[in-house]
């Protein structure tokens, strides 16, 4: 079975080519490598040790990407890319709506011209916005703050139409908590641009003293010792969501929504902590004041999934801590030669 996997070469793509790629799928990679860089395309074939087909496409070009739909038979498509930092979206908000938006109306708008009916949708819990309580199931309402969560809630909601409008789509939208973490080979990881807006990112730049101090945003939160909680999920075990949720829409129609998330919700400091006593890196931290928009607990409910999908996270945060360390340690300026354009800015001028 042959599956296009666009934004592949980027963090949860690449980790989940490598697991098709482990489970023998046949694998087709789209990317543009406006927030990738190449060698993320060896390290994949290194570790499974298998190759596959890669086209450097925009998906804003939907004349190649046509190319790759006239040229490839596709069973199922697992839709990565899309930019996806939040504050930038809040600043060029245009360019977050015609790449999110606009690449997926082109993916799906072939998809039906080709009949390739099967997708998986990389959603976030970003769409729950502030919940009114916790954990958080998918039938919540839902509730988005800023431009790129608008996107995810729009291309869901596209998606619903469109199956609406032909019942033989096949549709999972999966929604992310926090995926951190990396492969346990220590070869491929999460690679961001600059200063990381995300937490432990930003923690394994300082075990690695890239950056100075941990600023903890907001210690007057309601939750136990003040600071934010989230429910933390391995990326390995977020990519073999993915082949879960392929093998349930190959075999049903319609279109469902799952959380993937491990249930569990961490706070600021116990993660400072679990990632110092895994990995014996002191993480020198202070506090801050709270950052705008950000709420104060979040977690899944994620039984749906493992009952209708039949998967669970099975790593734990002392896992997600050592190998997001060995990612770092290993490649202290990440993937290297790494693409520095402004893609976001790019597309805009
Ligand atoms: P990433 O930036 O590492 O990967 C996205 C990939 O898509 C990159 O390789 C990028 O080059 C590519 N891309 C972007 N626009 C493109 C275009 N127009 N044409 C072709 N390729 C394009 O991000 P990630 O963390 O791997 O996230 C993957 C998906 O999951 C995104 O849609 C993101 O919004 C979503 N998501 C991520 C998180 C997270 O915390 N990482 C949480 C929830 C949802
Ligand atoms: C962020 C995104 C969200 C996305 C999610 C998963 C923002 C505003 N939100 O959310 O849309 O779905 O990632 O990728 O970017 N923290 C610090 N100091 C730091 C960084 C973070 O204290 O330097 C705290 C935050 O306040 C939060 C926790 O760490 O309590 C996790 O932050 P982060 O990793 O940015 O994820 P989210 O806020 O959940």
């Amino acid at each position: 079975m042959a599956i296009l996997v666009t934004g592949g070469t980027g963090y949860i793509g690449s980790h989940t080519v490598v697991e098709l790629l482990n489970a023998n799928y046949e694998v087709i990679v789209v990317d543009n490598f406006s927030n990738s860089n190449p060698e993320s395309l060896s390290r994949i074939k290194e570790i499974s040790g298998k190759d596959f087909k890669f086209f450097e496409v925009d998906l804003l070009d939907r004349g190649e990407l046509e190319t790759v739909f006239s040229n490839c038979v596709i069973d199922a498509v697992i839709h990565f890319a899309g930019l996806k930092a939040v504050g930038e979206s809040v600043e060029i908000p245009i360019c977050y709506y015609h790449n999110n938006i606009t690449g997926t109306l082109n993916l799906i708008d072939l998809m039906q011209k080709y009949d390739v009916l099967n997708m998986v949708f990389s959603s976030s819990a970003t769409v729950y916005g502030a919940p009114k309580q916790v954990p958080i199931s998918e039938n919540f309402s839902l509730n988005v703050t800023n431009p790129y969560g608008r996107t995810k809630l729009m291309i869901e909601e596209i998606l619903n139409d469109v199956y609406t409008s032909n019942s033989n789509w096949s549709i999972a939208l999966l929604r992310y908590f926090n995926p951190i973490g990396a492969h346990e080979s220590g070869r491929i990881g999460e690679d961001p641009n600059g200063i990381p807006n995300n937490l432990m990112p930003y923690i394994t730049q300082v075990a690695v003293g890239k950056l100075n101090e941990l600023k903890v945003f907001g210690n007057d939160y309601s939750t136990p010792d003040g600071t934010g909680v989230r429910d933390y999920i391995h990326v390995v075990d977020l990519a073999k969501g993915h082949l879960k949720a392929l093998e349930k829409i190959i075999s049903s129609n319609g279109v469902e929504a799952y959380n993937l998330g491990t249930g569990k919700g961490y706070s600021v400091l116990e993660i400072v902590q679990a990632f110092e006593k895994t990995t014996g890196k002191k993480i020198p931290y202070s506090f801050g004041p709270r950052r705008s928009g950000d709420i104060a607990e979040c977690f899944a409910n994620p039984t749906k999934a493992e009952k209708d999908l039949g998967w669970k996270a099975r790593r734990g945060i002392k896992e997600m801590c050592i190998d997001s360390w060995r990612w770092q340690s290993q490649n202290p300026i990440g993937f290297q030669n790494k693409n520095d354009k402004n893609y976001a800015t790019t597309l805009i001028r």
